[in-house]
Order: structure tokens, then C-alpha cells, then sequence
């Protein structure tokens, strides 16, 4: 078969070939230690569950509206009303089925084949070919060495007349790093001057461990409100990934087209997660509170071990849920006839001799790194970097 371009034009996973020696080995019997989750091991917390079942037996079973139900949009409204102080009318927000697809609706609607969006390194895995497939051309930033942050500097260094947005992740994923208000306000500057979009992915917002609260940058004045689509969603905060809710807010014309996109692939997010969501977001937040605690233990925890390693850099994250070292060192080594010359070597001998699972930073346009989430119990955490470094040691 004939397939398209658009479909050869896709990057397959750098990864799949180690997820699939994960599954093989974990079913030979091998006790694998997972860093690689990109999830929270918590449950939804109960009274969203709750939600949820109510939601079937109260007959909330049918489609609703096509950017999602006036309620869960109300909700969401009062949200950032109440955290960020903005305003948003229903025509300004969409409700998706996830924030993934929230964002694959705005490059949608705000490409055109050829042009420019701008994608910091290390960046989520998804966005340079969520780019590709909206007809747009991602144009990679590396920010390795400005503590993963994009400055104003690097930013106007790649503008040029077919740059149409940047793309910002705070908390990210895979970094850890999360902007202060200064940093996000400099670069607000930018996207006025320049005109450009800025699609403003905070999904890891309620994952922030420095006591610091969520800064929406939409909220510095009307002339970046006006330029701003910001995706969140319930999936990291409230442990709903597999609800399959996320949303998007912004101009009222940008959503309007992200909506009729959704209306013609989608037709709706599906009606009970959305009742489950606004449990979520109008309930009780004690279980997100002790959640948030836990990821902060881990999260110093895991990121001071891996500073303490020979050779690996680790500043501590700030939030969302993963470590990010500098793994580049041991590239050039071996171990057990294993060369290592780069990440998924790397993550490959510790899988293969430490029997513990991490995601090579190539993944993330990185090589010199790789990933480690800690979704996952402090004892699994312990374990698994007990055997990284019996094993870094090895390496010769
Ligand atoms: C940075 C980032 N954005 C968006 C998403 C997608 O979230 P959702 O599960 O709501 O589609 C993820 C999920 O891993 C993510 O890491």
C-alpha cells in the first residue's frame, strides 16, 4: 500500500526497540525496576470515581457538546478565574480527550504547511511530530545549557518571517524545570514583539515542589492573552490519565476552529470522564495535596542519589514527575562487551545488566541524557538506583 507522506514523514519511537526488550525480559520472569512511567502510580482519588459511576447510572451516556459539556467548560473557567485571576468566556475553552489532543487541535488550527514552530530541547516527545503532522515545521532549540529554559536571546535567534509559535512546557517533561515569572514574562515579551503564538502546554501545573504557585503566562496583560492557547488537563494532577480529558484555553477564534476540527474527527470527549472532571476540578483537593507531597520526597530523593553519582549531573527538578541527568560521561566505556556511545546504549546496559528501565534522551532531542520518572514507590526508587550505580561502577 501507497501510504502518505504525512504518514512516512512520522518518527517512530527512538525507544521502541528498548520497550519491547522491557516486555520480553519482564516476561522471561525478570524483575525490571520501571523508570520509564509517564503517569502517576496513585488512583483517582475516590469521590472522582465516584463521579464517574454516578455519571453512567444517572444516564450521562450520550454525546455532548462538541467542545465539551457547559459545565466541565464552567469549571474550568472558575479554575483559572480563581487560580490565575482570568477571565475566559465557554467560546474560549475546549474540552478534548486529553491534553495531548487538545494540542494536536491547535497546531491544526494554526498552521499552515510550511510554517515555523519553535520546540525546545529536551522537549516532550510528541511535539515535533504533532508539528509534522499539522504541516508545520518544527524547529528545534537546544536549551542544554540555560538550565532547559528558553531565553529571550534564543528565542529572537530563531524568529524568522515563517515563525508562527513556540511551544513552552513548565513544569517539563522530561526536564523537571519549571520558570519563574520573570523568565516567563521575558519571554512574553518576545511573542508580543514577533507577533507569534505561544501554545503554552501546563499540564504538570499542580506538580510544582518549591512551594511556588502556578503562574499562567496568559495572565501578564491582554496583549499576550490574545496570543496564548494554554493546554492543561486532568490527567498528571488528579491521576485520570486514562479518563482521557485535557483542554484548552484561549482567543475565542482559535478555539472556535480547534472545536470545529474536534467536531469532524472526535465529535466529543467522552461524556462520563467529563462529569469525573469536574468532581476533579470543584472537589477536593486533600488527595492532590498528599500526592504533590509524596512526588516531592521522591523527587529529592531520586535527584540528590543521581548528583551523588560518579560522573552524572542531576540538578533537582522543580516539578512534574521525572529526572533528567547527564548520563554523557560514560559514553566512550563499556561494560560486560556493551559499548556505550550514546543514550540508548546507555539505557540499553541498564536494562540489559541492572534490569532497570529508563528512557534514552534521544527521545527528547537529547542524547547526553536520559529519563527517569519517579511515579513510582520510594522502594522501587531505592532498589532501582542501588542497581544504577553497581553498575556505573562497572563501566570501564
Ligand atoms: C508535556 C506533556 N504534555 C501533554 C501530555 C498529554 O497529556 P494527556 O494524557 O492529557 O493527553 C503529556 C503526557 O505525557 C505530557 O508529558
Amino acid at each position: 500500500m501507497n501510504l502518505s507522506k504525512r504518514a512516512k514523514n512520522i518518527t517512530p519511537s527512538p525507544t521502541l526497540a528498548l520497550d519491547a526488550k522491557t516486555k520480553e525480559l519482564q516476561a522471561s520472569g525478570v524483575d525490571i525496576v520501571s523508570f520509564g512511567v509517564g503517569e502517576p502510580d496513585f488512583d483517582t482519588p475516590l469521590h472522582i470515581q465516584v463521579a464517574g459511576i454516578d455519571a453512567i447510572r444517572g444516564g450521562h451516556t450520550r454525546y455532548t457538546a462538541g467542545p465539551g459539556t457547559l459545565e466541565l467548560r464552567n469549571a474550568i473557567i472558575g479554575k483559572y478565574k480563581a487560580e490565575c485571576s482570568l477571565t475566559y468566556a465557554p467560546n474560549q475553552v475546549i474540552v478534548s480527550n486529553g491534553a495531548k489532543h487538545s494540542l494536536y487541535n491547535a497546531f491544526l488550527a494554526i498552521c499552515d504547511d510550511g510554517d515555523e514552530v519553535v520546540v525546545p530541547a529536551p522537549y516532550w516527545v510528541s511535539y515535533p511530530d504533532m508539528v509534522k503532522l499539522a504541516g508545520g515545521v518544527p524547529v528545534i532549540m537546544d536549551t542544554t545549557t540555560t538550565d532547559f529554559k528558553v531565553t529571550p536571546a534564543a528565542l529572537e535567534s530563531l524568529i524568522t518571517p515563517r515563525t508562527k509559535a513556540l511551544i513552552l512546557n513548565s513544569p517539563s517533561n522530561p526536564s523537571g524545570a519549571v520558570y519563574t515569572e520573570k523568565e516567563l514574562r521575558a519571554i512574553a515579551d518576545v511573542i508580543v514583539k514577533h507577533d507569534i503564538i505561544l501554545v503554552s502546554d501546563d499540564i504538570y501545573e499542580a506538580l510544582i515542589y518549591d512551594g511556588t504557585k502556578y503562574i499562567c503566562v496568559a495572565s501578564f496583560g491582554d496583549d499576550i492573552y490574545k496570543r496564548t492557547i494554554v493546554v492543561n488537563g486532568v490527567s498528571k494532577s488528579y491521576a485520570m490519565t486514562g479518563w482521557r480529558i485535557g483542554y484548552a484555553l484561549g482567543p475565542r477564534e482559535v478555539i472556535k476552529a480547534m472545536s470545529d476540527i474536534q467536531s469532524h474527527t472526535t465529535s466529543c470527549p467522552s461524556s462520563i470522564s467529563q462529569k469525573a472532571s469536574v468532581a476533579a476540578l470543584k472537589g477536593d483537593h486533600g488527595p492532590v495535596r498528599a500526592m504533590v507531597e509524596q512526588f516531592k520526597a521522591r523527587c529529592e530523593y531520586m535527584s540528590a542519589r543521581l548528583q551523588a553519582m560518579p560522573g552524572i549531573e542531576c540538578p533537582k527538578p522543580r516539578g512534574a514527575f521525572y529526572c533528567f541527568p547527564k548520563v554523557s560521561s560514560y559514553y566512550g566505556k563499556s561494560v560486560d562487551g556493551l559499548e556505550i556511545n550514546n543514550s540508548v546504549d546507555f539505557s540499553t546496559a541498564m536494562l540489559e545488566k541492572a534490569h532497570i528501565a529508563l528512557v534514552a534522551g534521544s527521545a527528547f532531542g537529547s542524547d547526553d541524557y536520559v529519563r527517569l520518572s519517579y511515579a513510582t514507590s520510594m522502594e522501587k526508587i531505592k532498589e532501582g538506583l542501588d542497581r544504577m550505580e553497581k553498575l556505573l561502577l562497572q563501566m570501564k
